[in-house]
């Protein structure tokens, strides 16, 4: 999917909103900083005059608002000190985007792009830009994407006709249940592994608004 010119200029009109809200505050991770709950409960009228929703996991925010249906807006953490060659876990899942598009693997990721690159000011000692994507919209549901008796994903979601419980399923039993045995699958799971997306939890899939499933992470998790 492709963003709209007018989406586009809806979703670049939200980012400057936020970050004259100063969303920057939370977009680098300072100990004096706020955290996205704090900053979403200090400007909580603001965000429900919007429509916007917060939301957040290890390494990105997420933005959802109401002006844009089909998509979310979304940021990675950084911290003071960083540097232009420092991780930036939204820029890893663009890079992983364009290269499923090349590989004709697309269908399986939902689409992000880039919209918005801002300078992040010299006061937060951040050696770098803060920059903003989009993302198609495709809502996580757990029900659907994990087992109910041990996080894994199952299609059915029924524990007693589950066919992978009582076994540790991998990955590719995992992007089997929910792709099914497409002839691509192979290719996926090899894609996946070349690109360190090492992070395929239940939560890492989302349901578009015509119910197809993606994957919504996949810039994969470093440890430490
Ligand atoms: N495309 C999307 N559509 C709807 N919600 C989304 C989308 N992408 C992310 N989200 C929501 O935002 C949360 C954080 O996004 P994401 O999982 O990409 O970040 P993360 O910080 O890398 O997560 P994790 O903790 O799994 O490492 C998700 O758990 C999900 O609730
Ligand atoms: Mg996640």
């Amino acid at each position: 999917m492709k963003p709209t010119l007018q989406e586009i200029e809806t979703s670049k009109r939200i980012v400057e909103d936020l970050i004259e809200r100063g969303i920057l505050d939370v977009v680098v991770e300072r100990d004096e900083g706020l955290d996205l709950a704090e900053w979403s409960t200090d400007n909580r009228l603001f965000l429900k005059e919007k429509g916007i929703v917060t939301r957040t996991g290890e390494t990105k925010i997420c933005l959802l608002s109401d002006e844009l249906p089909n998509w979310v807006i979304k940021v990675g953490y950084t911290y003071p000190g960083a540097d232009v060659e420092d991780k930036d876990y939204c820029s890893i899942e663009a890079d992983n985007y364009e290269r499923a598009v090349e590989e004709g693997l697309d269908e399986f990721f939902a689409a992000i792009y880039e919209i918005y690159e801002v300078d992040i000011p010299e006061e937060y000692d951040c050696n770098r830009k803060a920059v903003f994507y989009i993302q198609e919209r495709a809502e996580p549901d757990e029900e659907k994407t994990s087992c109910t008796c041990k996080d894994f994903i199952c299609s059915c979601c029924s524990c007693k006709s589950c066919e992978f419980c009582g076994e540790e399923g991998d990955d590719y039993d995992r992007l089997e249940s929910l792709f099914g045995k497409t002839s691509r699958l192979d290719r996926l799971f090899a894609f996946v592994n070349e690109y360190d997306i090492n992070d395929l939890h239940s939560g890492n899939f989302g349901y578009t608004s015509d119910g197809t499933v993606k994957i919504i992470d996949y810039s994969g998790y470093e440890e430490g």
